[in-house]
């Protein structure tokens, strides 16, 4: 077995926002796989997608009303063949991305869940409770949601009546699933093996941290007012237990294995968002051996720019966990969280307060995006290195930074519904990708005549982030990418897998032996003497090692 995912460089799809070959202003599977000579470029060895399956797009396909087919507005199930045997022919697998926790209320079972009405069968595939208070017009109990504001919503009974409440920890349109039940246990098996007869090579799994509940939904801590929605509701373990849903994921691995056994050649698997700061002891428990394969390692992304936080997390994760033999995916962006070009741009982005544990609280101090295209720079090049797989999120490679005036008319995501505006949710990184220069058809972003605008503004710099501006630099930081990508595939299969810290001489430059390559990384303002040598392998900015000085902000791997 090679077990090609522990290693693996994945590549993160927003589809809604990749390519939009049709020309509506929404990305779909034909745009993806008309820019996958791009992709190819990058030296990626899978590609995950955040869900394409029906869905109104609620929460932009996180609300799913149909596992087994494609969203029209993405293609259909012949476009997302398409997709992975073009795919396979450039040796790049396919991720889907699967949302366990909940539905739609599109979803069929909800639906008849509603019409079916109290006490019947259908609901009990979900948590449907009758209220409190005299009319039974308070929810059931306490639980607030994620998204904001509470995590009940009263359903019409079928007379018209004011009837029961269904639970969500998300939005209203995402009704929890209750998993004690076979069906939906069994429901899942076949999403699974569904996707992996398609050709499918793994699966990203959302949100896993909320599958399991404690049963009677007792009421939870009572918050103290002003927090932010995510760490209010956060706080409420009642709806967050690993103990209870170990038993399913363990299911979903007996799955996968029979799956392997009888299928020689494949080797699917799982990684899991288990979004759970600072406790990786907890994520040793996801990915025990009859757990997921994989999961993510957030604590870098959510980490100020400040090298003691950075070393002490890479440390944590890499003895607590690798060594322990679990398998684990950096990454520094993702399609829930400000990209890295604003977050290190930020004034206060070296400052231990800057840490809140939650992706979707920013200060909003102002931004030097051209100090923070540096520093993501750098610490790709730091992060590139590091044992484990490593996830890349689109428009990285572009230096995008997050879009922070979109218009609140033209905000989507609903976690700034729900907070009445407070927050203003994760639209900023999912702006439409620019391909091209000029701002014709949204930046390259959409194909053909189109005169549609794309479905969220794209700012009028754009074209300066553009893949086709990038291309004709040879020191852009796409190219850098490419270069980083390209070097770390050669080394991957020659040299041994060892991880150790090196002293730098400078508390600020922050080192490591890996893979035969020793990789420096100065996060300080000022110059820093190196006395380290070697081959110059990869450089974060041209000119970042010039006679043993590392610039400020910059990365380095040296060879033998
Ligand atoms: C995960 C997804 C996020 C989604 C939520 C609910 O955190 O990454 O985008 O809104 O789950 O499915």
């Amino acid at each position: 077995m090679s077990e090609w995912w522990r290693s693996a460089v994945v590549y993160q799809v927003y589809p809604r926002s990749f390519a939009d070959k049709n020309g509506d202003g929404i990305g779909d599977l034909e745009g993806i796989i008309s820019r996958l000579d791009y992709l190819e470029s990058l030296s990626v060895d899978a590609i995950w997608m955040s869900p394409c399956f029906t869905s109104p797009q609620r929460d932009h396909g996180y609300d799913v009303s149909n596992y087994f087919d494609i969203d029209p507005m993405f293609g259909d199930i012949e476009s997302l063949d398409r997709l992975v045997e073009e795919a396979r022919r450039r040796k790049i697998k396919i991720v889907l991305d699967i949302v366990p926790n909940h539905c739609s209320i599109d979803h069929a079972w909800f639906q008849a869940a509603v019409a079916a009405g109290r006490g019947s069968a259908e609901r009990e595939r979900f948590y449907f409770r009758e209220g409190n208070g005299p009319n039974g017009d308070e929810p059931p109990n306490n639980w607030l949601s994620l998204f904001g504001g509470s995590a009940w919503t009263r359903v019409l009974e079928p007379d018209g009546s004011p009837g029961q409440w269904y639970l969500h920890v998300f939005d209203a349109g995402q009704p929890d699933f209750n998993w004690e039940h076979p069906d939906v246990q069994q429901h899942f098996d076949d999403v699974l093996t569904f996707w992996l007869d398609r050709g499918v090579e793994g699966f990203r799994v959302d949100a896993v941290t909320v599958v399991g509940k404690t049963p009677g939904l007792p009421e939870g801590p009572m918050p103290p007012p002003g927090l932010p929605a995510a760490h209010a509701s956060g706080m409420n373990r009642h709806f967050q237990r690993h103990d209870i849903a170990r038993h399913y994921w363990a299911r979903w691995r007996r799955t996968l294995d029979r799956y392997q056994a009888e299928h020689p050649g494949r080797e699917p698997f799982t990684i899991c968002e288990a979004y759970i700061p600072r406790k990786p002891q907890m994520i040793l428990d996801y990915v025990a051996p009859d757990q997921f394969h994989q999961a993510f390692a957030f604590d870098l992304m959510l980490s100020p720019w400040l090298p003691g936080h950075v070393r002490q997390f890479v440390d944590r994760y890499v003895s607590e966990v690798i060594h322990q033999g679990g398998a684990l995916a950096w990454t520094l962006n993702n399609h829930d969280t400000h990209r890295s070009v604003t977050r290190y741009g930020r004034a206060d982005a070296a400052s231990a307060e800057s840490w809140t544990g939650n992706n979707l609280v920013y200060t909003n101090t102002p931004v030097d995006e051209d100090l923070g295209e540096r520093r993501s720079r750098a610490m790709a090049v730091f992060t590139v290195g590091l044992p484990g797989a490593f996830f890349l999120y689109q428009g990285e490679e572009l230096g995008l930074p997050e879009v922070l005036d979109i218009p609140d008319d033209r905000r989507q995501d609903p976690i700034f519904h729900r907070t009445h505006g407070n927050e203003k949710g994760r639209d900023g990184c999912r702006v439409p990708l620019p391909w091209g220069l000029t701002p014709q058809r949204n930046f390259g972003f959409s194909s053909g005549d189109t005169t549609h605008e794309s479905w969220l503004p794209q700012p009028a710099s754009w074209g300066e982030r553009s893949a086709e501006k990038h291309d004709t630099d040879p020191d852009s930081i796409t190219n850098m990418y490419r270069e980083l990508l390209r070097v770390r595939r050669e080394l991957a299969s020659s040299i041994s897998e060892d991880f150790s810290w090196v002293d730098s001489g400078h508390e600020d430059v922050v080192s490591y032996r890996h893979r035969g390559v020793l990789t420096l990384f100065n996060m300080s303002d000022e110059p820093r003497e190196i006395h380290e040598t070697g081959r110059v392998l990869v450089t974060s900015t041209p000119g970042a090692l010039v006679n043993g000085e590392l610039a400020p902000n910059s990365a380095v791997w040296l060879g033998n």
